[in-house]
C-alpha cells in the first residue's frame, strides 16, 4: 500500500511521525473519509469543504489549495490497486514541545493520506439489514468538526459490537435522535423520510446529503426536523449511511424489531435509485 505524508508518496511500512505530533499527544486534528469508485473520488468537492469547515473549527490553516488536494489525491489513487478504494484523509496540528495551547510560532501540519479497498456491504446485509442498539450521545458540542479525537465514537462503536451489532444510534438528552456511532441515521414513519437537522450535533454527512437530494428529486416525502426517541421506536424503517456502508437498513434495534424486521420499501427504493 503506497501512502502520503507530509509531501511524499511511500510505503505504509515506511512511513513514520514523530511522538511529540499533536495528533498523538492530543488527538488535535481532522480528518476526511472519501470514496472512490471506478478510480473517481465520489463528491470530492463537497468533502474538501468539509474538511475546511473542520479545519476552521479547530483553527488550523489549510495546508493545500482544492487543486493542490485533488492532484494528491489523484496521484494517490492511481499508486493503489482497487479499483473501488476510500480515501482516509488526517490533518494535525503539528509535532511541539506537550503544552495544550497551540504552538507559538505555529509548526507545520502533519499530512497523511492513506487508501483502503472499498468494501461496501455484503449483499445478504443489504437484504436482511443489520441490528443496532441505542445510547446516550456523551460527546461534545462540536459534532459538525471531523475530529480524529473519536474516543466517545470509539466506546459507542464497541458497545454496538459487543452486542452482536453493526452501530450505535445516539440519542441526545435522552429526547432526540442525533446520528450513528460513526453513520447518519434517518427514520421512516408512513411514507415519510425523516432526517435530523445538520447542527453542531451531528456531522453533516456527505451521504445524508446524497438520500436528501435522491428524495427531492424523485417525489419522495421528506421531512428535515428533530426526530424524539419515541419516533425512533416506533418507526417504520431505519437506515444508516456512511461514505463507507453507503446505505443500509437497520432491521432491529436493542433487540426489538424495527417496522416488519426487514428492509422496507424506502431502503429499497434509495437504495436502487
Ligand atoms: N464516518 N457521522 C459520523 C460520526 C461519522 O463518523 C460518519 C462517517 C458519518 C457519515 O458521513 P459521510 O456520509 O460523509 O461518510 C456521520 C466515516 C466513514 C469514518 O469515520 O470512517
Amino acid at each position: 500500500m503506497t501512502i502520503y505524508l507530509n509531501g511524499q508518496y511511500m510505503p505504509l511500512a515506511e512511513a513514520k511521525v514523530p511522538v511529540l505530533d499533536r495528533g498523538f499527544i492530543f488527538g488535535d486534528g481532522v480528518y476526511e473519509v472519501i470514496p472512490v469508485y471506478s478510480r473517481r473520488a465520489f463528491r470530492l468537492g463537497e468533502h474538501l469543504q468539509r474538511l475546511q469547515h473542520s479545519l476552521g473549527g479547530i483553527r488550523l490553516a489549510n495546508p493545500y489549495s482544492v487543486a493542490e488536494w485533488t492532484a494528491i489525491l489523484t496521484g494517490l489513487i492511481a499508486r493503489n490497486e482497487p479499483e473501488d478504494q476510500y480515501i482516509y484523509l488526517h490533518i494535525t496540528r503539528g509535532a511541539a514541545r506537550r503544552d495544550h495551547a497551540f504552538p507559538n510560532p505555529p509548526v507545520p501540519p502533519t499530512v497523511f493520506v492513506m487508501s483502503n479497498p472499498l468494501l461496501t456491504p455484503a449483499p445478504e446485509l443489504l437484504s436482511l439489514g443489520v441490528s443496532a442498539v441505542t445510547a446516550q450521545d456523551n460527546r461534545w458540542l462540536r459534532c459538525d468538526i471531523k475530529a480524529i479525537s473519536l474516543l466517545p465514537n470509539v466506546l459507542l462503536r464497541q458497545m454496538a459490537v459487543d452486542a452482536g451489532c453493526a452501530e450505535t444510534v445516539l440519542i441526545r438528552d435522552n429526547d432526540f435522535l442525533t446520528e450513528g456511532a460513526a453513520s447518519n441515521i434517518f427514520a421512516v414513519k408512513n411514507g415519510i423520510l425523516l432526517a435530523p437537522p445538520k447542527d453542531n450535533l451531528m456531522l453533516p454527512g456527505i451521504t445524508y446529503d446524497v438520500i436528501l437530494e435522491i428524495a427531492a428529486a424523485n417525489d419522495i416525502s421528506h421531512e428535515v426536523r428533530k426526530i424524539t426517541v419515541a419516533e425512533v421506536f416506533d418507526a417504520d424503517e431505519l437506515l444508516l449511511t456512511s461514505s463507507t456502508r453507503e446505505v443500509m437498513a437497520i432491521t432491529h434495534l436493542d433487540g426489538k424489531p424495527v417496522g416488519t424486521a426487514r428492509p422496507g420499501p424506502m431502503f429499497k427504493k434509495i437504495y436502487s435509485l
